[in-house]
Formats: C-alpha cells, structure tokens, sequence
C-alpha cells in the first residue's frame, strides 16, 4: 500500500484543533495608541487606515475601545505640543504621556505600557541630543551618554503618571541599565522593562513616523539602530539589555526577521516580544484595498507566524480587530456545540 504516511489524516477539521501547535489570543497582543496634545479633535492616519491621533481628553474612550475588543494592554504614544533640541517635552510632568497615562490609569483597568524615546519630541527627530554640526556632517550623530538621563527621567516621568511598564526604544547604548536605576532610585522598582532590544533600522517604520511624526528632519537612523544585515549582532545586543536588566526583550520588525525572533527565542528564558510595525500593517491595507489579499487572513496568518518563531506577546496595530475575530470565533464554536 502506498503511500504509507498520510499525514492527511490529522487535517480534518475534527482533529485540526487538538493538533494544533500555536494558538494566538487577544491576551498576546498590545494595541498601539497614539495621543496628540496638539489637537482638539481624533485626526485619521491616513498610512495607518483604522487609526486615529487622539487628543488627551479621549485618551480614556480610546483604550476603552481597545478594552472593549478583548485587547487588555495598550503601548502609549505621545505627539507633544511643542518640539526642542533635547525633546523636553518627553520628560514634562505635565507632558502629553504624562496626562493621558494619569487619565488611562486611574480610569481603565487596561495594562499600560510607555514607548520611551526622544524622537517624536526633539526638533530635528532623532532619537537622542545630537553632536554640534549632526545636521551637516552625516558622520555625526547622536550623543549616547547624555541622551541617558534623558531617557531615564522620560521613564521615570511615565512611572510617576501611572505606567505599569516601559519600553524604552531609543537604541542609546546602556539605556536599559541607565532607567532601572532611575526606576529603581524612585521607588518603582516593581516596574518592568520591555527593551526594544533588538530593532533594526528599518524602512518598515514609515506609516508610523507619519503618525507620530517622528521622522529624522536630516540623516537616518543607522548609526543607533541595527544593520539588517546582521544575525550574531541581535543576540549581542539582547546580551547586553539582559545584563542591564531587561525583563522582555522586543525583535522589530517583526515579519522580515522571524528569524530573529527565533534566535532570541531560543537563547533567552525572558518572554520575547514582536513588533509588527507600521509597514506590515499598511502594506496588507493597500493589497487588501486593492482586493488582492484578505485583510484579516494575511494579519491573523502574519501574527500566528511570529507566535510560532517564538514570540509571547505582539505589538500590533491589527490588536484590536484580530482580538474582535478571535472571540467571534469562539462565540461560533460554542454556538455549535452547546
Ligand atoms: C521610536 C519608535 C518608532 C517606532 C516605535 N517606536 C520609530 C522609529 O524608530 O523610527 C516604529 C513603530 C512602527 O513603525 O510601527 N519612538
């Protein structure tokens, strides 16, 4: 009898579920959202179809939204009201963060998570104070040990409005080190960090540095973010941020280096987060504008995918509807068998 193994059999729709080796769920998944202080009203993103720049008043009806899905965690986004060359607005008390994370804290009961990083807060939209003469001199760049403080008072400031978690973004060497002791020295010591451990520079990120409008006004990223290129150097970098104290570790993007979530997967005991970004989220709206993809089978199949390289948790900008189709499946399921 040929053929002897079928693994056919194992693919019918009664035994598919009990085989099944990944499962996504709406408690893996974190809705980004994007608070602006310099509007009364939402503003569409256009790159981002479904996604709003809310201002601070309705930071709270926003990650009610979310909530509503069955997302339970949000990451918090801040568009300031004003920009400077140190991006003090990042590290204002009463900084556009700073409110919304007061309000959203005190008000939902969602898990809230801060992006620390200087970018969408300094005039010239790098990630860090710059060399003098950074904007002629693209050798130049920004400043590593003095951009530290900076990060540490932004995550500190979050912590004091109410954020359970930071996530700090920049790529400055020893910025994880630098805000656990700022967390620690201002008594949140219980705050975890969730490093952006391993993030590339990227052309995938160019719908959100329209949303937050935080694109470098001269130059590019790559002299602080990762070389595409590289393999060995991600493991390097998660190295360093496990030493300084990381307690998850983020690979971005997330669909172009599933590879690397696995190997951080495999080398690290810490949960590993994805970032599925700005560009994998724009570039299935426009096929599926088009009708050339299904939107929600590529999203669902795109975070199943990083799920099974190795990812607990997602940042995702499809959150919100992926957790609405997860639990209408559930609803059919127990709507069947009753
Ligand atoms: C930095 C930050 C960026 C993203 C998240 N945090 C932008 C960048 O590094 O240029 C990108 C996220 C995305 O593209 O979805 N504050």
């Amino acid at each position: 009898m040929f053929p002897t193994h079928r693994p056919r059999r194992l693919r019918t729709d009664g035994v598919r579920p009990l085989v099944s080796e990944t499962d996504l769920s709406a408690s893996d998944l974190i809705a980004p959202v994007f608070v602006d202080a310099t509007t009364d009203e939402r503003v569409a993103i256009e790159s981002m179809p479904g996604h709003e720049r809310v201002p601070v008043a309705e930071a709270v009806d926003r990650v009610e939204e979310a909530l509503a899905t069955g997302v339970e965690a949000v990451m918090v986004f801040g568009i300031p009201e004003s920009k400077d060359d140190a991006g003090s607005r990042a590290y204002a008390d009463d900084g556009v963060v700073q409110r919304a994370v007061r309000d959203i804290s005190a008000e939902t009961d969602a898990y809230v998570i801060t992006d620390v990083c200087l970018c969408e807060y300094t005039d010239h939209g790098h990630c860090g104070v710059l060399e003098e003469h950074a904007a002629e001199d693209p050798t130049l760049t920004v400043r590593n040990d003095e951009t530290l403080d900076l990060l540490r008072n932004t995550a500190t400031s979050h912590a004091e409005a109410g954020a359970d978690m930071v996530a700090p973004s920049s790529m400055t060497d020893g910025m994880v080190g630098a805000i656990r002791q700022g967390l620690d020295d201002a008594g949140f010591a219980e705050v975890p960090i969730m490093s952006y451990a391993v993030k590339y520079e990227s052309a995938f990120y160019g719908p959100f540095r329209d949303a937050a409008d935080g694109a470098p006004a001269f130059g590019d990223r790559r002299h602080y973010q990762m070389d595409p290129a590289n393999r060995r150097e991600a493991i390097r970098e998660a190295h360093l941020d496990v030493e300084e104290g990381a307690d998850v570790l983020m690979v971005k993007p997330g669909l172009p280096y599933l590879d690397i979530v696995r190997d951080v997967r495999e080398e690290f005991d810490l949960p590993v987060a994805a970032y599925n970004v700005s560009g994998e989220y724009a570039m299935l709206h426009a096929a599926a504008d088009r009708g050339w993809l299904d939107l929600e089978e590529t999203a669902r199949e795109s975070l199943l995918s990083m799920k099974r390289a190795g990812a607990d948790l997602i940042l995702t900008y499809f959150a919100e509807e992926i957790a609405e189709s997860l639990s209408s499946d559930r609803a059919d399921r127990e709507n069947t068998n009753p």
